[in-house]
């Protein structure tokens, strides 16, 4: 019988992807995980987090089901089978004569970092680091997460509307833009250094940052990673908001989108109020991104018509397919 199997893409997989908020892996709980097709569990060992394939070796059931023993140990819900940080078979309840386990009696695990909040897995050994977002670490900087949010589209289709700046005006009309100034300005657009950045970016935006300022905001665009990009808002140092995007890939049009918000001003405004802006951006941004067809980025530009603006998609759409990225393109 054939099966819908994923796709097999070796750039994501090993490639850093968020797949759950650090805060949320408590001590004694296991917490389950969807990225590329498989099931992970995630539980902290002391206070290290792990990520392992969710599937118990004897038979099969979701380890995420089952409970973490000792503050170290994750214990199968089924017949009890223990196991260490490092994925090593502890016991077998039902044959407790056993005390040299075969491999096969051990977990799959998967690298796994916690950074921004966030905790970050590969299915293989990643090539590169998570990418470095410097306005997180600064001192001044209010940061916050906001997700995850839920969307049933490809994890391309979603990055791309991250960094398309001509539906400002009119999917988010009031909030990120005004139908009356729909133009966008040329940009400059350069990819270096494995990554692509759109810089001189100007637009008039009614309420750019949620506090209900409306003001002519300049933009610096870049995506970082095939599923992650980053955008910065003023030229002044001393007024920045910056949001990074970093776009889960569950199944090939599934997908679960995370942001972390930094800004260094406008302390008066609550971060849950802040939050509550974009998810109202975001409520508008899901049924777009959700009705496009195919829901899968198409890397032929033939497949689409591209208005001059796009240049920025383009080189994206140019990039991944460079890359061999094929979870979610077509
Ligand atoms: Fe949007």
């Amino acid at each position: 019988m054939l099966r819908n199997l994923p796709a097999y893409d070796s750039v994501l997989r090993t490639t850093w992807h968020i797949v759950a908020v650090a805060d949320d892996i408590k001590q004694d709980q296991p917490l389950q995980a969807h990225l590329l097709g498989e099931t992970i569990a995630l539980w902290r060992a002391e206070e290290k987090i792990v990520a392992v394939q969710d599937r118990c070796p004897h038979r099969g059931v979701s380890l995420s089901a089952g409970n973490v023993k000792n503050n170290s140990e994750l214990v199968c819900p089924y017949h009890a089978m223990a196991f260490d940080s490092h994925g090593q078979c502890l016991r077998i309840p039902a044959d407790p004569k056993i005390k040299i386990f075969p491999q096969a009696a051990n977990l799959h695990t998967y690298p796994v970092k916690e950074k921004y909040g966030f905790v970050w897995v590969a299915l293989q050994p990643p090539d590169q680091d998570i990418p470095d977002f410097a306005e997180w670490k600064k001192a001044d900087a209010n940061s916050f997460h906001c997700g995850p949010y839920l969307i049933k589209t490809s994890a391309p289709r979603i990055l791309e509307n991250f960094v398309d700046i001509a539906h400002f005006p009119f999917t988010h009309s009031g909030l990120l833009g005004d139908p009356n100034f729909p133009e966008v300005f040329d940009y400059r657009l350069a990819v270096e250094a494995g990554e692509i950045v759109a810089s001189d970016i100007h637009f008039y935006q009614p309420n750019p940052e949620g506090t209900g300022e409306a003001k002519s905001v300049s933009y610096v665009y870049k995506i970082v990673r095939p599923l992650v990009a980053h955008f910065r808002k003023g030229e002044n140092a001393d007024q920045q908001f910056s949001i990074f995007m970093a776009v889960t890939p569950v199944k090939e049009t599934q997908s679960v989108a995370w942001l972390g918000v930094c800004r260094n001003y406008s302390a008066e405004v609550s971060n849950d109020e802040l939050r509550r802006f974009q998810n109202d951006v975001m409520a508008q941004d899901i049924p777009m991104v959700e009705s496009q067809r195919p829901q899968k980025l198409p890397l032929d530009l033939q497949q689409e018509f591209h208005f001059p603006c796009d240049k920025m998609s383009i080189a994206y759409r140019q990039w991944l397919k460079q890359l061999g990225v094929q979870f979610g393109t077509c």
